[in-house]
């Protein structure tokens, strides 16, 4: 139905000289609402006559604040007029246009005579500066850190902040310090004596703070990346966007590829739902500012076209795993592309392609210590964020760290004094007739044999399959998986009796070990992860494999067991008590022994779960803290609600973030302020 725009109102004078910029356009629908006057608040369940925008103060002067702007606060730009809530209007006919709004500030000859003078426009402090003959107005506080710029020093045309000296430009607002921002600047009237601020309606940021998001990941300024990324977020912007923009800027500006930069954007954002909802910002700063590191000073990647009309896909799978074996880096990138083009963008079809990579991923022994099938996880796991049509500048990153990996069968480790890779090699070559044997199984492996052996090897086939995987002997770990193949344990359990080895290989982490092999045991579970995570989209026979590579790599691990740490028992906990396992050093068994009770003792698994996170957000975390809360977090849930499986995978993370806390906690520092200055406090004075 037409709307027929019929009579426009209403712009009235408000307290403080200010002409309040609302404007109600009636559209007259036959059978609807018409409106009469304006003058409460809008009651849009009261059908009738009067029809009325404002409230605050009465009339329209004060328009009643649907998201009460703060004083000093960053204007999110979400509003067509500060606060004012539209829906309603347009329920009935009606909408709302913001107009231009006339601060008087002062007279020229107190301009003159002061050098600057302040007022409010809206809840928006400003402040006219007298320079060279004429008059500028800016917003009053400095967007580095909310410092009053009236406060700062004029010469040149410019101010200067007297914070942190960052310069702007009095006409425009650009800083001249691109670590500040720029500044709002407004138009200035003289009209006869007044000095009159023309405030126009604000303008929708979004751009604006897309565009700094993107500053802060080339400048490397965390600060800069927090205060967009809260301003998008306020603004309403979806957290897959905000992700977008952090993968499209390291995909396109490293030479090298995929790195731990997106790894751990990709972590947080897989964790984001877990995490609580004050602390989802940290969560995207981190993965940010990661990325941001990663590109700094490397050249930027200049990606391969697909081939026009290239070969089947078996052959560009043969292609690839020939190519990403002779380490032809360039040439298995073509390949891929061209794969990749091949399918679309279809997430369905995506599956050829994931099968191919990870087949490569497989066909050499644990790559560069599991980074290159965790890297490859988390560039399928983006997608599922960003959409499969993000597939062609995502998946080919990942070409150059798999061609260039180091192959675990390459060292002495995996050699001697028990050939492990060539005990893989003999059970891959074994693997399709046992996975024959296997699908023929007519017993769940899971359930075959429950009921538990005691010591740690209870409940059902999975996770007695893990503790065989801590076997001394490599040919038992071997065998143990052989029978589980054959006796029809599926990929997906496979996978998750490997992680859960692995993570148990952290809960029994003693701490008389060298504090540098946390590294060892949380590289196998991460690993032990990925492949889990993978295993559960894309069980081909030739992933299984990698089952064989994790495993054997936890075997390798066992001597960090030796003795094992004691595995935490029930009793009374309190969550609370965890602080102090981050604040100080060396808590590494309360940190365990408190969160498997707590789970144990019948704590909300959801709070420990964020909390842990917590802890995580607010250190200065590496690159392998990330991925261990993650991977933690994931495996978790890959148990039964309340199973003890679940308790001992989170205790071993508490105990590894209890084992490098604390820090100096600067990035949650970084965020926090931002907040605060979106908040509009004076952190100059606190
Ligand atoms: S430069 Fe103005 S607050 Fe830092």
């Amino acid at each position: 139905m037409a709307h027929q725009q019929d009579r426009t109102a209403v712009a009235s004078a408000g307290p403080g000289g200010v002409d309040h910029g609302v404007e109600v356009v009636e559209h007259h629908v036959p059978g609807v609402l018409r409106a009469r006057r304006c003058r409460a608040a809008v009651a849009p369940e009261v059908p009738g006559d009067d029809v009325v925008v404002a409230g605050q103060g009465g009339g329209l002067g004060r328009p009643r604040a649907r998201r009460p702007a703060e004083p000093g606060g960053e204007d999110d730009g979400r509003a067509l007029a500060p606060g004012l809530d539209v829906q309603p209007l347009a329920r009935h006919g009606l909408e709302c246009r913001a107009v231009d709004e006339r601060v008087t500030i002062g007279t020229v000859a107190d301009l003159q005579r002061a050098g600057c003078l302040t007022g409010k426009a809206g809840a928006q402090p400003v402040c006219v500066f007298w320079s060279d003959g004429a008059p500028f107005a800016l917003d009053d506080r400095c967007p580095h850190m909310g410092f009053p710029l009236h406060r700062g020093t004029v010469e040149s045309g410019l101010v200067t902040c007297h914070w942190h000296n960052a310069r702007f430009d009095l006409r425009s607002g650009g800083t001249l310090d691109p670590w500040a921002d720029d500044v709002r600047a407004y138009p200035v009237e003289i009209d006869g004596d007044a000095v009159v601020v023309v405030v126009s309606p604000a303008p929708d940021r979004r751009a604006q703070l897309q565009h700094r998001l993107e500053e802060g990941l080339e400048q490397g300024i965390s600060l800069v990346t927090a205060k967009a990324v809260l301003g998008l977020l306020d603004a309403g912007v979806d957290v897959g966007d905000i992700v977008r923009t952090g993968v499209e800027f390291g995909t396109r500006y490293r030479q090298g590829g995929w790195g731990a930069g997106l790894t751990v954007l990709t972590a947080m954002a897989n964790v984001l739902p877990h995490l609580d909802p004050a602390d989802r910002p940290r969560a995207l700063v981190a993965g940010l500012a990661f990325v941001s590191r990663d590109t700094r000073g490397r050249p930027p990647r200049f990606p391969l076209q697909p081939l026009e009309g290239g070969p089947p896909p078996a052959r560009l799978a043969g292609w690839y795993r020939r190519f990403v074996e002779t380490r032809s880096s360039d040439a298995a990138e073509r390949s891929l592309a061209t794969a990749i083009a091949a399918a679309s963008g279809v997430p369905a079809d995506l599956g050829s392609v994931a099968d191919m990579m990870f087949a490569a991923v497989t066909d050499h022994v644990f790559l560069d210590g599991g980074h290159t099938l965790d890297f490859t996880v988390k560039a399928f796991e983006v997608l599922d964020h960003l959409g499969a049509g993000a597939a062609p500048d995502v998946l080919p990153t990942l070409v150059p760290q798999t061609a260039a990996a180091a192959r675990s069968e390459e060292r002495g480790a995996w050699r001697y004094p028990h050939d492990l890779a060539g005990m893989i090699a003999e059970a891959s070559a074994r693997l399709p007739e046992r996975l024959a044997a296997g699908s023929a199984c007519a017993v769940r492996f899971d359930e075959a044999g429950a009921g538990g052996d005691g010591d740690g090897g209870g409940g059902g086939g999975v996770a007695r399959l893990a503790w065989s995987i801590l076997a001394d002997d490599p040919a038992e770990v071997v065998g143990a998986i052989d029978g589980a193949i054959t006796g029809g344990a599926r990929p997906e359990e496979l996978g998750r009796a490997l992680a859960y080895a692995a993570a148990l290989r952290i809960t029994r982490f003693h701490t008389q070990n060298d504090h540098g092999d946390w590294d060892e045991v949380h590289h196998a579970f991460t690993a032990a992860n990925a492949l889990h995570q993978a295993l559960r989209r894309w069980p081909s026979p030739a992933l299984v494999r990698g089952v064989y590579h994790g495993a054997l790599r936890v075997y390798l691990d066992r001597f960090l067991n030796i003795p094992a740490a004691r595995l935490p028992t029930p009793g009374p906990a309190d969550l609370a008590d965890l602080q102090a396992c981050w604040d100080q050093e060396g808590r590494v068994d309360d940190a365990g022994t408190i969160v498997y009770r707590a789970l144990t003792g019948g704590a909300d698994p959801a709070a420990v779960i964020a909390l842990l996170g917590r802890a995580l957000l607010t250190e200065d975390a590496e690159f392998h803290w990330y991925q261990t809360y993650e991977a933690a977090v994931r495996q978790y849930h890959a148990w039964p609600a309340g199973s003890e499986e679940g308790a001992l995978i989170l205790a071993g993370c508490a105990r590894f973030l209890a084992a490098h806390t604390p820090t100096r906690r600067e990035l949650a520092q970084v965020v926090t302020i931002a907040t605060r200055l979106r908040r509009g406090e004076a952190l100059f004075e606190t």
